[in-house]
């Protein structure tokens, strides 16, 4: 309206149109969905109603952050970015930097219509891998051991605060597979053979996420904040049973025994309020998980009433079909009916954009599905405080690598260890060892290697080894920090039985294993330690008093070895705090854990698993001998 015409009016209607022009400003201002006051319904009810179908489909698109540029998200609406394992801003990269790389997502995102703020998510499995400087907490296998849900909920926290601090809001964890087969190469991803382990350890997820308030409704996702992650129990459903422990393959068992074993966890998670599941790339009785409509909407979705939503895995829906990526058209297809709400395409995510928006048009998908995917993600958004607070909170930085959480991670270390034999010298157990001799050995390929320690998901992928990768304290820095100073400690990574024999070592500590790796990779039907940690073994302990402690994702062949060694531990993928390994063999603190896996004789005998009618194993389920702490000996 021009100035001149403006004239022509009188006093009184010039305040009319006035008010009416205030009234039209501020109803256009205010967008329901953006305040906070407003019930969740009513926000994402509002939203969803202003959204377009090409905005709908960006919010389900998740995309890797080499992908990722401000202009990108903008252009496509993407909801969501990931880092996959090892995909970092920079080797080594700070806090600050995680931060900015995040925050200039954010704005991207921010920029568009409605300014829906993307979730960035990463596999933070075992404290914040990926990044440098980050506490590395003992991989899930080590957990179990401890059976000590309070202290998995700590290590949520601490993690989750790690998280944060490089302006992450989302976790790819837990892992609460039921490993039933050591030759699978995730094993180190579970906690137990057992699933009421498995879900005692749920308690990590009130750490991840904070504590469930009185009045929540089961089935309704929770995040408590700033200082919170969304997190992901992950992989539904059998991942952890498929045939002879093959990565993604096929777990062959009836709906009661799918159920019984791998289904519990799933119950605790959603009634502890879990935000995000992930599909698991594996088939149940030749059928693939990310296609399977009857357990992923059917059952998680109606009948366990989670309303939180549901990832796929990385190039989870390509692998519908084989080869992968054969037929992508029904990939989409299959995964979104079967109930998948957000889709991680670490490549080519304008091919899944076309392909999921031609299937809406032509009425292959029904547009129900798309708005059950948009509302569900939107949920977590809004629930998790995402709208109010996009921007990644600068001030967490320090929270990254503190000493507060590694002296967690040394903790649950100490609690994570096994000790499966202590035999007597001059009538006394070996264990805890003597601080104060004249001069000890400490041997092997894994006492000096911090990456060997940390294992896969570590820095990258695959793992490390090495100790470059990030900051952390291996077992021979431990050993020389717990003896006392008088003390001589020689190092020698395998040395030769003749000068072990005369060389007056009081006794040896000797640290073998596994070497790291993660899933695809990690499959072994030998389960061997690698060379020449066997040689070494036989070497040193052949010639002085020997403690062995194994390094390893999974109970490895130890039979041969066992009589020939007078004390061996059990150790997992301890991590960054090597201190903890220490502390116990030292005696500062005496051994507690208890197997939660069963230690076999020899690889045929698997799969075997407590209960089974073979059972026949070298350390049953349980197993675990103890000492006393005998601080400063
Ligand atoms: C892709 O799969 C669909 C559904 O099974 C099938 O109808 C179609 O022929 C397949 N296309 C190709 C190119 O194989
Ligand atoms: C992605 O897929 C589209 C088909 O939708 C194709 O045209 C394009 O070349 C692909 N891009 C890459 C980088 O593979
Ligand atoms: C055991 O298997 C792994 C991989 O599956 C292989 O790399 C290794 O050489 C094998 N070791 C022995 C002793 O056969």
């Amino acid at each position: 309206m021009g100035v001149d015409r403006m004239r022509m009016f009188s006093k009184p209607t010039m305040l009319l149109v006035v008010l009416c022009f205030w009234a039209a400003f501020t109803e256009a201002d205010y967008l329901k969905y953006k305040d906070p006051k407003q019930p969740l319904g009513v926000r994402i009810k509002d939203l969803m109603g202003r959204m377009t179908l090409e905005e709908k489909i960006g919010q389900m698109t998740q995309i890797e952050r080499k992908l990722a540029t401000p202009d990108i998200m903008k252009k496509y609406f993407i909801g969501s970015v990931l880092s996959g394992g090892g995909s970092v801003p920079a080797p080594k990269a700070s806090a600050e930097a995680w931060v900015n790389m995040v925050n200039d997502l954010q704005k991207g995102a921010l920029s568009t219509r409605l300014g829906i703020p993307m979730i960035y998510g990463i596999d933070a499995i075992h404290g914040h891998n990926n990044v440098y400087k980050a506490t590395i907490f003992p991989h899930n296998v080590g957990l179990g051991v401890t059976r000590d849900p309070q202290l998995l909920k700590r290590i949520g926290a601490a993690t989750a605060l790690e998280v944060r601090a490089t302006g992450i809001p989302y976790a790819f964890a837990p892992c609460i597979a039921v490993c039933r087969d050591p030759r699978w190469g995730r094993c180190y991803e579970s906690y137990s053979e057992d699933h009421k382990i498995v879900q005692a350890m749920t308690e990590i997820i009130p750490g991840l996420q904070g504590d469930l308030p009185a009045k929540s409704r089961n089935g309704v996702p929770f995040v408590g904040g700033k200082t919170k992650v969304a997190a992901c129990a992950k992989h539904f459903v059998g991942d952890g049973g498929t045939v002879r422990g093959i990565d993604e393959s096929n777990t062959v068992i009836d709906y009661k025994e799918l159920l019984s074993i791998h289904m519990p966890a799933y119950f605790d998670s959603i009634r502890k309020g879990i935000a995000t599941v992930m599909v698991s790339y594996s088939s149940w009785n030749g059928r693939k998980m990310h296609a399977n409509h009857d357990l992923v909407t059917g059952f998680l979705k109606n009948k366990l009433k989670f309303r939180g939503f549901v990832i796929s895995d990385w190039q989870g829906i390509d692998r519908i079909t084989d080869p992968p990526h054969s037929n992508y058209s029904y990939s989409v297809q299959a995964g979104i009916l079967a109930g998948i709400d957000m889709i991680m395409l670490p490549e080519n995510f304008t091919e899944f954009i076309d392909d999921l928006t031609f299937q809406v048009k032509n009425n292959v998908i029904p547009m129900s599905r798309i708005d059950d995917a948009v509302g569900r993600i939107l949920r977590v958004k809004f629930v998790m405080g995402l709208f109010e607070d996009p921007m990644a909170d600068p001030s967490l930085v320090n929270q990254l690598g503190n000493q507060e959480h590694r002296e967690l991670a040394r903790e649950a270390v100490r609690k994570s260890l096994v000790l499966l034999k202590n035999g007597k010298v001059a009538s006394q157990p070996l264990l805890p060892l003597l601080k104060k001799v004249p001069k000890i050995l400490v041997a092997g390929t894994h006492a000096d290697n911090l990456g060997y320690q940390c294992g896969g998901w570590t820095i990258e992928w695959q793992g490390v080894q090495g100790n470059d990768l990030t900051v952390g304290t291996t077992i021979l820095g431990a050993i020389k920090n717990t003896v006392d100073p008088s003390t001589q400690v020689v190092y020698m990574d395998n040395p030769d039985a003749n000068f072990v024999k005369t060389s007056g070592f009081s006794y040896a500590i000797v640290v073998v294993g596994e070497v790291p790796y993660a899933e695809m990779y990690g499959d072994s039907t030998n389960l061997t330690i690698i060379e020449p940690g066997p040689s070494t073994i036989r070497n040193v302990c052949g010639a002085v008093k020997c403690v062995v402690v194994v390094i390893s994702g999974r109970p490895v062949v130890m039979e041969p070895y066992v009589a020939g060694i007078d004390a061996l531990v059990a150790a997992w993928l301890p991590g960054t705090e090597g201190q903890g390994v220490a502390d116990v063999l030292f005696g500062n603190y005496g051994f507690t854990g208890k197997l939660a896996r069963t230690w076999f004789k020899s690889v045929d005998q698997l799969p075997m698993n407590v209960g089974d009618s073979h059972y026949d194993p070298l350390f049953p389920f349980d197993y675990g001998l103890t000492t006393e702490s005998r601080k400063g000996n």
